[in-house]
């Protein structure tokens, strides 16, 4: 991204409201079309139905959204009642999901429910569904290697656990235990050691030896290629190495959350949507991610907060701004009537030919909570 455009045009809070009022029209012509349904990506821009998931990571965003909705709607009116109801009757049914042992997305789901949900009521059965998701997830450890193993075999660790490790993070901390937190920390600095370059890159995937606990190489199974910087897990990783160095203030956390977040600024174009990998080959040079655009947004709000130098935290809230203005002005579906989601442009699984240049639904929820940042003040 050779150009940041470093001041807030008047108009961008209207920007961002319009953006939000899309969303939520999508959201509820959604519920009353399709009731208790959870989907993950769109084909032509319709939500499929019962197709390939791959893994079932992505219950939690949509709730996930509609807290965001119940928190922005005003104190006490009937439309803040009424996205509570939904909120809540969507995150429910995703109780049972803490103790699922087979994925390793549990901070994916629960972060965006039952913690938000949390956030609002203090009530501390929800903190304790939190605990036990933490506890879960932390069963995943590989003590050769010292990493959680990705959901597709013990010798596999994934650049997207850094957006999931977080909820054992939480539960150390509730908890006092001290296991937990020794796993967090382990996790994290396997993955710096293993899959961020010393460029800021990162690899998707690391594959180990699982007796002896040897890294012997980087892969991928969504990217171009074992070498090259699928450009949504580096962004899980700009976001979930600043949520680390939050929970632990290990400047090691920080330093890692700000090479990855100056990787993507500078090898992204000029209005901060990047191709959907930065290696791309020229037949597909041309597709971008908006998902991944919009987790880096959010992941830039958290790192402007955190950020110790206050010139670099300034430089990365307004590039956070300047990546939402273009998601709203270029990649919303709201000039395309028929398209049942909010932001077109979105990659799921270009090699499954999974939800590709489709909505997203991780790509939907981290825009709404990139937007809702935005609104209240970006830090
Ligand atoms: N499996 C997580 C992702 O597609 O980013």
């Amino acid at each position: 991204m050779t150009v940041v455009i470093r001041f807030q045009p008047e108009n961008e809070p209207a920007i961002f409201e319009n953006a939000l009022e899309f969303a939520a029209r999508q959201l509820r012509a959604l519920i009353q079309r399709d009731p208790d349904f959870y989907p993950l990506y769109t084909v032509q821009g319709r939500w499929n139905h019962g197709g390939e998931a791959w893994t079932h990571w992505c219950d939690g965003f949509l709730p996930g959204m509609f807290w965001i909705l119940y928190g922005r709607a005003p104190q006490s009116s009937a439309e803040s009642r009424w996205w509570r109801e939904q909120a809540i009757r969507y995150s429910r049914p995703l109780e049972p999901r803490k103790l699922d042992r087979n994925v390793h997305d549990l901070g994916f789901i629960f972060t965006s429910t039952y913690h938000r949900w949390f956030g609002f009521t203090q009530d501390p059965s929800l903190k304790e569904v939190l605990i036990q998701a933490g506890r879960t997830m932390s069963l995943r450890f590989q003590e050769p290697g010292a990493y959680l193993r990705s959901f597709v075999s013990a010798d596999s660790l994934f650049i997207d656990i850094m957006m999931n490790v977080g909820i054992i993070f939480y539960a150390a901390r509730e908890t006092g235990d001290p296991r937990l937190l020794d796993v967090a920390m382990r996790h994290s600095l396997t993955s710096r050691r293993v899959l961020v370059r010393g460029d800021g890159s990162t690899a998707h995937e690391g594959i180990f030896d699982v007796q002896t606990g040897e890294f012997l190489r980087q892969a991928t199974h969504q990217g171009y290629r074992g070498d090259s910087c699928w450009t949504r897990g580096l962004a899980w990783a700009l976001y979930g190495f600043g949520t680390c160095y939050a929970y632990t203030r290990d400047a090691r956390f920080l330093q890692t959350a700000e090479a990855c977040a100056d990787f993507y600024i500078r090898n992204t174009p000029a209005d901060g949507i990047p191709p959907w990998d930065f290696d791309a080959p020229p037949e597909s040079r041309s597709l971008l991610d908006t998902s991944a655009a919009a987790i880096t947004a959010s992941g830039l709000f958290q790192l402007a907060e955190l950020s110790a130098d206050a010139v670099k935290g300034d430089f990365y809230e307004q590039t956070a701004r300047h990546i939402l203005r273009t998601l709203c002005q270029k990649h919303l579906a709201q000039d395309d009537p028929a398209w049942e989601g909010i932001l077109k442009g979105g990659v799921y699984h270009l090699h499954k030919n999974l939800g590709v240049n489709e909505s997203v639904m991780w790509g939907e929820y981290f825009f709404l909570e990139a937007l809702e940042r935005a609104l209240a003040g970006g830090r």
